[in-house]
């Protein structure tokens, strides 16, 4: 079976890699086209642009940056939309805004098509192993189509009945992600410049009930000053500002996430938003006026 898939980054080009290795025939378009290269090498097909993609497959499947390159990628002049056959479905799974994949998923049904959210968490290990942990949203008989290939990429789904109910669920998971970042942040800053050293908080911790894996992983790549980027301090602060928004829509007060927020702001004004996004300590470094390691 042929499918299509756009946009190779961090997190692209190892789920299309998944979907290759597991015998699918893929056509691809990235911006760039050399990210392409190692699985043109492979048989897949270069396409010019998104809507050529899907001129050429039932299922497309698409993770890209934010949701206003979603939008252009999905319905612009070039987009997926304008290619796909009648019934065809166009599955994303970047961080997006509920209100973007609810329009979309409005748009490609008025036009005989389909657009699920489905949306993941994990990270670059994740997705080339196939263990994310993937959120389906849309119509049940339309996920029923693609569940084979979600399987292949992915160790456990949970579905939800309509786009964006996917869309609130990824976000309310980066809330997670970007208070205990901040946290940890802060923590380790204030145990250096106070005297402990940053390995003993992270084994007390490690031996309490407040454990979680990310503690343990990220701060060791900080006391080891590794921000090599899995996940870019850019998007979460993109993620952090459709948290935001969320929660004005939704009249919740979120003053941790919006604390949280500040400080990834201004790591991207102090110029790491390239950097993984535990390289907002830096932020807080700075202010401290101490380096932890
Ligand atoms: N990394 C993670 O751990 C992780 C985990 C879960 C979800 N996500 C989400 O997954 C999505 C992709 O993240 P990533 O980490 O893979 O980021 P990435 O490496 O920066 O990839 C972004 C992708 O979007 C494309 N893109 C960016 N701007 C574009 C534009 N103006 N026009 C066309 N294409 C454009 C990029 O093309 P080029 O190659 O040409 O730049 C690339 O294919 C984001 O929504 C992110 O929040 C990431």
């Amino acid at each position: 079976m042929n499918i299509g898939f756009v946009g190779l980054g961090m997190m692209g080009f190892p789920i299309a890699t998944r979907l290759l290795t597991a015998g699918y025939h893929l056509s691809v378009y990235n911006r760039t086209k050399e990210k392409a290269q190692p699985l043109l090498k492979r048989g897949v097909v270069w396409c010019d642009s998104p809507k050529a993609v899907a001129e050429k497959s039932e299922y497309v499947f698409s993770m890209i940056s934010n949701s206003e390159v979603l939008e252009k990628c999905a319905s612009g002049a070039d987009g997926i939309l304008h290619g796909l056959p009648a019934g065809g479905i166009h599955v994303d799974m970047s961080t997006v805004s509920p209100e973007t994949t609810q329009k979309l998923a409005a748009l490609y049904e008025s036009n005989g098509k389909y657009f699920l959210h489905s949306p993941v968490l994990g990270s670059v290990p994740q997705a080339a192993e196939g263990t994310l942990l993937i959120f389906p949203g849309g119509p049940e008989r339309l996920i029923a189509r693609v569940e084979p290939m979600l399987k292949i990429l992915g160790s456990r789904m949970w579905r939800f009945e309509r786009a964006e109910l996917a869309s609130y669920t990824k976000l309310l998971c980066n809330t997670f992600i970007a208070g205990m970042m901040n946290t940890l942040a802060q923590s380790l800053v204030m145990g250096t410049k106070a005297g402990i050293a940053p390995s003993v908080l992270l084994e007390i911790i490690g031996n309490s009930s407040m454990n979680a894996p990310m503690y343990q992983t990220k701060g060791k790549t900080i006391v080891a000053r590794q921000f090599t980027p899995r996940f870019i301090v850019e998007h979460m602060l993109k993620d952090v500002n459709l948290i935001l928004d969320a929660g004005k829509k939704l009249n919740v007060p979120l003053e941790g996430t919006e604390a949280a927020q500040r400080v990834f702001s201004e790591a991207v004004s102090l110029g790491f938003g390239k950097e993984d996004y535990s390289a907002m300590i830096k932020a807080i470094e700075r202010h401290a006026d101490v380096v932890v390691k």
